[in-house]
């Protein structure tokens, strides 16, 4: 009874999902440094770590040293195909593989959004550099410009001219593959995502809401998130019907759904749908709140299965952050001295400093960086606690120069 993992998230994150639970879990990558900034890489057990060939030989030999597949599953955008053809080809559970055709292709999300009467960005898909440029032109500055299809080569930049465009159209056409990417116009608002679990019948349940602060320049740069945070109802119902109006399926799936509520419009627009756990701090966030790991549900509900949800939830938020710093050095941080100052709230706390392009690998991040996890009692508090630690870490602390 093993749940073979094809890889966590694509920025190296969620080694959670080997927290020991009901089932075996064993996590198969062929890079598992790429993992070393997770929190828990130190704790994970390397002997439940395989590496593809290996996986890949258990799949046509039917031979499987760490144990019989009970469930062939993913969380990173690269590999989520791959583990539902793999689920079938062995015969296995696993949601069904038509509505990824839905969830891992923004430009198929975008046409049946439209088709349902859905609100979505207006959008061009181009393949060329000259159509992207009249695209953008077409669409008025600033645009975002995204891969049409998850994984593929770059991440969403917003461009406020046609220089920015050049840019990311470079980066994007450099290579052999031919691209598809959308231009989308940029909708101006607040950004959040939801959690949501869907079961056979359609039936949603909301397990909460994460708010996004990004820096609006380049890549959506995510400054600071908490989990859970409250959304208006009128919202949250909009989103709800969006949704369970997509989701045309009988199949029942864990979704990460990003949204923005449209200042011009005062309406919910759906940016992305993930069909498996958030990335970065979300699901410790989650599981912290839930009390119970947000993975062994996402395995149940991938195998099919009722997730056995917490009746009753702790009342902490979390709330995960980055300080950005002006110096190249490291940070002096003592815990003790801040718990002195009546701040034990730091949950966790970890800093980049030379290395902090390997942190946000995805966002090119070249500056040093302390990246700080807070749990506290409401999503208020969590607000002011973040502005109180940026100036008093940066009035009290100092940098040591290397
Ligand atoms: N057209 C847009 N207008 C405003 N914000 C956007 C737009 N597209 C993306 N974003 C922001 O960037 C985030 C990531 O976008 P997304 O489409 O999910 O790209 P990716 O999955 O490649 O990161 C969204 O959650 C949203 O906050
Ligand atoms: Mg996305």
């Amino acid at each position: 009874m093993t749940v073979y993992v094809l890889e966590t998230n694509a920025d190296g994150s969620g080694l959670d999902i080997l927290k020991p639970g009901k089932l075996k879990k064993i996590l198969v990558t062929d890079d598992l440094s790429s993992y070393s900034l997770d929190p828990w890489y130190a704790c994970i057990d390397k002997t439940n770590v395989i590496d593809f060939d290996t996986f890949y030989k258990g799949v046509s030999h039917n031979h499987w040293p760490h144990g019989q597949p009970t469930c062939v599953i993913s969380n990173s955008d690269k590999h989520i195909l791959e583990a539902v053809a793999l689920s079938e080809h062995l015969r296995l559970p696993s949601p069904d593989k038509e509505i990824f055709c839905l969830y891992m292709s923004k430009l198929q999300l975008r046409i049946n959004s439209i088709l349902i009467g859905l609100p979505v960005p207006y959008f061009a898909q181009c393949n060329t550099v000259e159509a992207l440029l009249w695209a953008s032109e077409m669409l008025t500055f600033p645009v975002v410009i995204k891969p049409a299809f998850k994984g593929d080569s770059i991440a969403a930049t917003i461009c406020y001219d046609s220089e920015d465009v050049m840019v990311v159209a470079q980066a994007a056409f450099s290579g052999k593959e031919p691209q598809c990417l959308l231009v989308e116009e940029f909708i101006s608002g607040p950004s959040y995502t939801a959690e949501l679990l869907i079961d056979h019948a359609g039936e949603i349940s909301l397990l909460g809401f994460t708010n996004h602060e990004r820096n609006l320049l380049g890549e959506f740069l995510t400054l600071a998130y908490t989990f859970p945070v409250s959304v208006e109802k009128k919202y949250s119902a909009q989103l709800l019907e969006y949704v369970s109006r997509l989701h045309a399926k009988e199949t029942s799936l864990l979704l990460n759904v990003e949204f923005i509520i449209d200042l011009k419009t005062d309406s919910v627009v759906v940016m992305d749908i993930n069909p498996r756990v958030g990335e970065g701090m979300l699901s410790r966030m989650i599981s912290e709140n839930l009390g119970v790991n947000i993975f062994d549900i996402f395995i149940d509900v991938w195998m099919q299965k009722k997730p056995t949800l917490p009746l009753l939830r702790n009342a902490e938020v979390m709330s995960h952050f980055f300080l950005f710093t002006e110096k190249v050095g490291h940070f002096e941080f003592d815990q003790s001295r801040l718990e002195m100052n009546g701040l034990s709230s730091i949950y966790h706390q970890q800093q980049y400093v030379a290395d902090a392009d390997a942190v946000l690998k995805n966002n090119y991040v070249l500056f040093p960086l302390i990246s700080l996890l807070i749990k506290c009692p409401s999503s208020q508090l969590a607000h002011d606690i973040k502005s109180f630690l940026i100036s008093y870490l940066r009035s009290r602390f100092f940098f040591k120069e290397k």
